[in-house]
């Protein structure tokens, strides 16, 4: 036995009454936490009044959630964290197209659209035509992959965020690619928007002297047989925000080309080839 709780030997204590015959990856998680929770309170000699303020507001963080929003993922992406995890799980050959932070905004069951099809419903916007290819790490096309893609509209909210504003699904799509791996789609020029900031981290970003922006991007979630799962974002370069995205979303290798072309009422071409890695056999 640890003995009783003391400040001297509070890790051992609390680790001490796990079960033998627990799980051993939770005996293992649950170890590393506890050590790193009490020596967090211990370096900085946290106060009775700031872990007050600290479980208050782990409670309207909760309270805050509901089937449309989710302020722990907000939290979770706001403290870098949804970002520090992808990157321990995503960790992919050179080539390959890096992963970035998923967002709360992606809608299961978007329309499988035409290859060439436009996602943008409202007609508001910059149009900007998408095109490249999925390929392998050898440079060869991948048939049948799936790409979801997904933006905000021109005024910077998602279609779910304006349910009876935006007609829905706008600015959402499924493309899935043929023996070329070829993709093509229309949609708009994103622009940059706030991560919803009227809750909890909205507050703790206003104490930190930060801003809630995120700079504009096209989501994309490309998924194909054999291959590793492609959650990312093409950024819009040159945009504002890239060096202080809210969630810490940005690489330099997810900033893309958006070339003026104006042919019609396209104004914009965005061409980029998404690299998949293949999965572990
Ligand atoms: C987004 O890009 O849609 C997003 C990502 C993280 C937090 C909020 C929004
Ligand atoms: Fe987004």
């Amino acid at each position: 036995m640890a003995g009783y709780f003391t400040e001297e030997n509070s890790i051992e204590a609390v680790n001490g009454r796990m079960g033998k015959d627990i799980n051993p990856r939770l005996a293992e998680v649950m170890a590393c936490l506890i050590k790193h929770l009490h020596a967090f309170a211990q370096d900085i000699q946290l106060t009775q009044d700031e872990w007050n303020y600290g479980i208050e507001f782990l409670t309207r963080t909760g309270q805050m959630c509901s089937s449309e929003r989710q302020e722990f993922i907000l939290l979770s992406d706001a403290l870098g964290f949804s970002m520090l995890v992808d990157a321990i799980n995503n960790r992919r050959p050179a080539r390959a197209t890096e992963n970035t932070v998923f967002g709360p905004f992606h809608v299961k069951g978007a329309p499988v659209r035409q290859m060439g099809d436009s996602i943008n419903l409202d007609g508001k916007g910059e149009s900007c035509l998408y095109e490249g290819r999925v390929i392998d790490l050898d440079g060869k096309p991948i048939e049948g992959a799936r790409i979801d893609v997904w933006s905000d509209s021109a005024e910077g909210f998602y279609d779910v965020q304006q349910p009876g504003v935006q007609p829905r699904w706008n600015n959402r799509g499924i493309f899935v690619t043929r023996s070329d791996g070829a993709y093509r789609f229309a949609g708009i020029k994103p622009v940059s928007y706030p991560i919803p900031d009227d809750g909890p981290v909205g507050e703790m970003l206003g104490h930190l002297g930060r801003h809630p922006y995120r700079p504009a991007h096209m989501h994309y979630l490309v998924t194909a047989e054999g291959y590793q799962k492609l959650v990312t974002h093409i950024f819009v370069a040159g945009d504002a925000y890239l060096e202080s995205d809210a969630v810490f979303g940005v690489k330099s290798s997810l900033i893309g080309v958006f070339e003026r072309v104006v042919n019609g009422a396209t104004l914009w071409r965005s061409p980029f080839d998404f690299v998949l890695a293949r999965t572990a056999r």
